[in-house]
């Protein structure tokens, strides 16, 4: 618990790249002007977490130490400082994660840029809103950068998890054609989420299965799961003016080109307006949230090798308080 003066708090934190989270007790921050010190209640965690600690983001960005881990978030305002319209009370989610400054969502309280943050409804709990910022607003992004419309054909592949059970919600949503690939437990989930195919990666190579059901083509791709140099079997599936779009960086759009194609690296922007829409889609159940694993802040270290070995079936939640 914070100790009873209310100056320190549990967090989970790295002492450097590559090596063990561990929980910790640090001072709690102070928000500075547009900023807000929320009081976390629950922390959605994503595979980004992980790769910060081995270092995705090394060399292009500074990152201070101890860093506390963790993107998403949602909780309680307890100060803001100055130039923020949010109040004391005020329940909000968004992503927390600064590591220029050792910042993240895996604590107690944890500060945010106020123009990050959305309020939460009254009507949705904590964990589900810490699950949606990332994995909502990259399924959002990259739904919407596909431009696919209704009556198109669109593949997400690495439907099975966080973000592509939301792809492939917010893209049903739009009356498009969704072939999500699964594994066979998952397969009746992605179909009652409005899946019309579904492809079992686990039996043979989803390129090879999606070419037989779609000889002509399809219209479109969210590729979760190809890294650089992997992409070219399931960009080959696109029909000519097809848009393949990576959350991986895999894409090499002017190569795309030269063959009549089109694709993108969409980094997502978790905009306040994009997450109150995911929240109302959440509220109004258009958008199912599945939190297939939920665990106190002391296990955050189990729940991200948990995430880092895979099989995630929906999202990973750390309850707070
Ligand atoms: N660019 C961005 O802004 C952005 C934002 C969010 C996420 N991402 C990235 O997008 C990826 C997905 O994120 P997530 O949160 O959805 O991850 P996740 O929850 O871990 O889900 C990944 C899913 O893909 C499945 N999978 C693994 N190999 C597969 C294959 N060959 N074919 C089809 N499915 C396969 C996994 O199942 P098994 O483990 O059983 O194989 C798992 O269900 C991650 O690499 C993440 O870092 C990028």
């Amino acid at each position: 618990m914070t100790d009873p003066k209310g100056t320190s708090m549990r967090a989970v934190v790295v002492t450097d790249f590559d090596t063990e989270p561990r929980l910790t007790d640090l001072p709690i921050p102070e928000p500075g002007p547009g900023e807000v010190l929320v009081r976390l209640a629950a922390a959605g965690v994503n595979p980004f977490d992980w790769k910060v600690v081995e270092g995705i983001m090394r060399g292009s960005v500074h990152h201070s130490f101890p860093l506390v881990l963790g993107s998403d978030g949602a909780g309680t305002v307890e100060r803001v400082g100055e130039d923020v319209v949010l109040e004391p009370g005020d329940r909000v989610f968004g992503q927390f994660m600064d590591v220029e400054r050792g910042r993240g969502s895996y604590a107690e309280y944890a500060i945010a840029k106020a123009a990050k943050l959305a309020r939460l409804r009254a009507d949705l709990d904590f964990e589900l809103a810490a699950a949606l910022p990332t994995a909502g607003a990259a399924a959002h992004d990259f739904v919407e950068a596909t431009g696919v419309g209704p009556g198109q054909t669109l593949l997400v592949n690495g439907a099975s998890g966080g973000v592509g059970q939301a792809a492939v919600q917010l893209a049903v949503g739009q009356g498009v054609r969704v072939i999500a690939t699964v594994d066979p437990d998952t397969a009746g989930y992605l179909r009652e989420l409005g899946a019309a195919e579904t492809v079992d990666f686990t039996e043979a190579p989803t390129a090879d299965q999606v070419r037989e059901a779609h000889p002509d083509g399809i219209d479109a791709i969210v590729d979760l799961i190809s890294t650089p140099g992997e992409i070219e079997p399931i960009a080959a599936l696109l029909k000519r003016n097809g848009v393949i779009v990576s959350s991986n960086g895999a894409v090499d759009p002017e190569v795309l080109a030269t063959r009549g194609l089109r694709g993108a690296n969409v980094y997502a922007n978790a905009q306040p307006a994009t997450l109150a829409s995911l929240a109302d889609s959440v509220a109004h159940g258009q958008l199912r949230v599945r939190i297939d694993y939920q665990v106190p802040l002391e296990e955050a270290a189990d729940a991200l090798a948990r995430s880092k070995q895979g099989k995630a079936r929906g999202k990973t939640v750390l309850s707070i308080s």
